[in-house]
């Protein structure tokens, strides 16, 4: 189980960035520098160090050269004398320090027994181990075999560090845009989808509209010229006119619903027309406010606040039992606010998250792609909140003021009516 997870999560990596090979490792391959004033310990030393395999000892008898050569070269091991003319090893320990920082290679010094004191000192700067004057040449080897593994893992860490970030910039990067795609191709489907919708709401209206206001007329003029002098037919003729016109009106609801004719009026218009549907349709409480100052949006953002806010009603209807719900709309900073909150049973967001439900993630995605936000906020027991900004500009660039107290009087009226 753990090994197929582990294949997932790895499985499309290029090949080796995970794995540290052997030869990223391999000591004898170290580029080792010698730093000693006395010239016959230099000999020595690169001689041993040649006959034991390694290939690029490099050194300098002058501390002062060490800098420019840890510039030029990327040395896995500095192999330093501690009492030289010019300057201490402790003094080139500490300038290195301050120049290379964490990429200066380990400093293994070798020193006298008598300076214990400078040996400390050394260490305290930043010296990763020490041998001491006359040094086993074995001992020496192993301790510099251990400090350039280690240097050699290290740097190998930081390499394969750098590739896996530039691998998740990389990927990221293509997340990124693969969601802005897919937001400008739903983006796309929204408009085209309004569009059909309007069509589809105006064919039904003015096509089916007209037939039935035809057949509303026959009936009438049926009832004028027969039901006098034929009382029979008086209640079939009654009948008739019901039915043509709970059928108009079920034409005119199902036309509303693709597209509210009122939405050519205006968002405010559009909103006010689905508040009192929502009212008369469930019997809930319902506010409205408005900004006095009006509001300034194109029809592809009033569609989508529209949206929104038709999207949050389906939802206080479906899940919420509330007994009363506030929708408001007021401009702020260039953003219009819509809220729609209810004093419903609530959720439990982190229940939501990952479920297959596309309404609140429909709420967002249409804040999103017209550059504003949404957010829902709501607490079991104690209702919920949909608030969503939206770019926009007031209409007259006034600033808004706080209500339009009439309409919401005409809402609650409106509710009052359907709960006596
Ligand atoms: N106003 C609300 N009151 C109480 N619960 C809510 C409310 N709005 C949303 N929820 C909870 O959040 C869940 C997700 O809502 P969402 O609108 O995303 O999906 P849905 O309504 O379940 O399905 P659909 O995809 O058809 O909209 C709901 O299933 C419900 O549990
Ligand atoms: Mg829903």
């Amino acid at each position: 189980m753990i090994d197929s997870q582990q294949e997932i999560a790895t499985g499309d990596l290029p090949r080796g960035l995970l794995d540290i090979s052997d030869a990223q490792v391999d000591p004898l391959l170290a580029r080792i520098l010698l730093v000693d004033d006395d010239y016959a310990i230099i000999r020595m030393m690169t001689r041993m160090l040649r006959a034991h395999g390694y290939r690029k000892p490099t050194f300098t008898t002058d501390p002062r050269d060490v800098s420019e050569l840890c510039r030029r070269y990327e040395f896995d091991l500095i192999l330093l004398d501690l009492s030289m003319p010019h300057m201490d090893g402790v003094q080139l320990i500490e300038q290195l320090r301050a120049e290379f920082g964490v990429d200066l290679a380990p400093v293994l010094v070798v020193t006298a027994q008598v300076d214990h004191g400078l040996r400390l000192r050394a260490l305290g700067v930043g010296a990763s181990d020490y041998v001491t004057k006359p040094f086993q040449f074995d001992e020496l080897l192993a301790r510099a075999g251990n400090l350039i593994r280690m240097h050699m893992y290290q740097h190998a860490m930081r390499v394969r560090n750098r590739s896996l970030e530039e691998l998740v910039n990389e990927r990221t990067e293509e997340l990124v845009r693969s969601r802005q795609e897919i937001r400008e191709l739903a983006a796309h489907n929204e408009l085209v989808r309004e569009a059909e919708r309007a069509r589809i709401a105006r064919e039904i209206h003015d096509e089916l509209g007209q037939y039935l206001t035809a057949l509303s007329l026959d009936v009438s003029i049926l009832e004028m010229r027969f039901c006098a002098s034929v009382p029979a037919l008086a209640e079939q003729v009654e009948s008739m006119r019901r039915l043509v016109d709970r059928t108009i009106s079920i034409v005119r609801t199902v036309a509303s619903q693709m597209r509210p004719a009122t939405m050519n009026l205006g968002l405010e218009a559009a909103t006010e027309w689905l508040v009192s549907e929502f009212i008369s349709r469930t019997g809930i409480a319902c506010t409205l406010k408005l900004p006095a100052a009006g509001i300034q949006l194109n029809d592809e953002r009033a569609t989508a606040v529209f949206r929104i806010i038709q999207e949050s009603f389906t939802n206080v209807m479906r899940h919420a039992a509330a007994r009363h719900v506030d929708v408001s709309l007021r401009v702020e900073a260039g953003f219009l606010v819509v809220q729609v909150r209810d004093d419903g049973r609530g959720f439990e967001e982190c229940t939501v998250s990952g479920k297959k439900s596309f309404g609140l993630m429909g709420i967002r995605e249409r804040a999103i792609i017209l550059g504003g936000e949404a957010q829902v906020h709501s607490v079991p027991g104690q209702g919920t909140v949909v608030e969503a900004r939206i770019p926009c500009q007031e209409k007259g660039g006034e600033a808004s003021r706080e209500s339009e107290p009439d309409f919401e009087r005409v809402a609650i009226a409106a509710c009052e009516r359907q709960n006596p």
